[in-house]
């Protein structure tokens, strides 16, 4: 294959906001594939939160200098395995390049879902789906008719959390976000009763004013101050479902976040945290809950799609900064211009 392939790598650890300067793309030319293994062309990738923690100097994290790990979607290219066949459709975790070399073992060969985007399986029947699916289901145990708060409710797990709360019979449903058009945005297209610009003042107040009786469950997305907003407005037995802590990623000098412990005894309050890597058993659950869904129309997706490979890194830091609506996907421009 006369191709040249493009990889990204972390070449400095940032201190606070990473910028396009802890990046570089190093060109070569398309790998071949060993014997037992197969080429696939990467067409979709992933840009996460995790990926700002994996920058910095912790166990796991990315290595200075080397191809970063990412969920990514592509296509087989070239192949020298039986189990696996040029065209194939496959998820592995080789992301941040054009090309990667996977064995069988390293990828999950994605159904055909001809009615349905390929980005889903990387946002609602994804990782970022999964995430919402098991707050949902294993950790809130969410019962019909309880009221919901959602932190950072706009992203994509928000955006999974809000729609599949509303599906499996939530009551009120109330979040937050980083502006007044995402707010706006998140109640009139995604099925929230209200929504909170956290940027306006104590969370605490803009809470109280969106969800004046309480809540049941807090999915939490950010940590900080909004944690212990939901902690005072918390009704007894209430489930606080720890899932990220996006609000200090950049700010890694900020105090840590308080919250009332007596609260968490007096209201009998349930605080658990989770990782979806130890669920992964539940995603043909997911595939059997969203599929049909998807199909119907029930279930839209909420995506931010950056086109072209060359903005992979852009598309990264500007999710950090909120520049998302739902998850945050970077396409092939091949892919574009199949679609167009
Ligand atoms: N436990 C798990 O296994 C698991 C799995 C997936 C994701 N997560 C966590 O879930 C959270 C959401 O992830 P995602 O993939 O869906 O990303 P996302 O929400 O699509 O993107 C991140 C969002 O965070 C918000 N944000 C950035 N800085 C913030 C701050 N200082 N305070 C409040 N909000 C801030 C921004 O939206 P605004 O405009 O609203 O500020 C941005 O759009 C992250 O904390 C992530 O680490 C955990």
């Amino acid at each position: 294959m006369n191709e040249t392939a493009l990889t990204v790598r972390q070449t400095a650890r940032p201190h606070g906001f990473p910028t396009a300067e802890h990046f570089t793309v190093v060109e070569s030319p398309a790998p071949a594939p060993a014997d037992g293994a197969a080429l696939v062309r990467n067409l979709y990738w992933s840009v996460d939160p995790y990926h700002r923690e994996m920058m910095d100097d912790v166990p796991g994290g990315f290595t200075l200098g080397e191809p970063l790990e990412g969920r990514t979607v592509g296509r087989v290219v070239a192949s020298r395995t039986p189990r696996l066949a040029e065209g194939d459709l496959v998820f592995h975790r080789q992301g941040w390049r054009t090309h990667a070399v996977v064995t069988p073992e390293e990828v999950r060969r994605l159904p055909d879902l001809a009615d349905v985007s390929p980005t889903a399986h990387l946002s609602v029947l994804g990782g970022t789906g999964l995430t919402a699916y098991v707050a949902l289901t294993r950790i809130a145990r969410l019962q019909a008719g309880e009221d919901l708060f959602v932190s950072a409710a706009a992203g994509g797990v928000g955006t999974a959390t809000g729609r599949f709360a509303r599906l499996l019979g939530a009551g009120r449903l109330v979040g937050s976000t980083g502006s007044a058009a995402k707010a706006d945005h998140l109640v009139r297209e995604v099925g929230y009763d209200a929504v909170f610009d956290y940027r306006r003042g104590p969370a605490a107040e803009l809470l109280a004013s969106v969800a004046p009786d309480g809540v049941d469950v807090f999915v939490d997305n950010v940590g900080g101050e909004q944690l212990g907003a939901a902690v005072g407005a918390l009704r007894e037995f209430g489930r606080v479902v720890r899932v990220g802590t996006i609000s200090r990623y950049n700010t890694p000098d900020a105090p840590p976040p308080s919250f009332d412990h007596a609260a968490v005894v007096e209201k009998s309050l349930r605080v658990e945290g989770f990782l979806v890597r130890n669920h992964r058993e539940l995603q043909e659950e997911l595939h059997e809950f969203a599929v049909p869904l998807l199909r119907s129309g029930r279930l839209p997706l909420d995506e931010t799609v950056v086109d072209g490979f060359e903005h992979i890194v852009d598309a990264f830091l500007g999710m950090l900064r909120g520049e998302n609506t739902g998850k945050t996907i970077v396409r092939d421009h091949a892919e574009l211009a199949a679609l167009t």
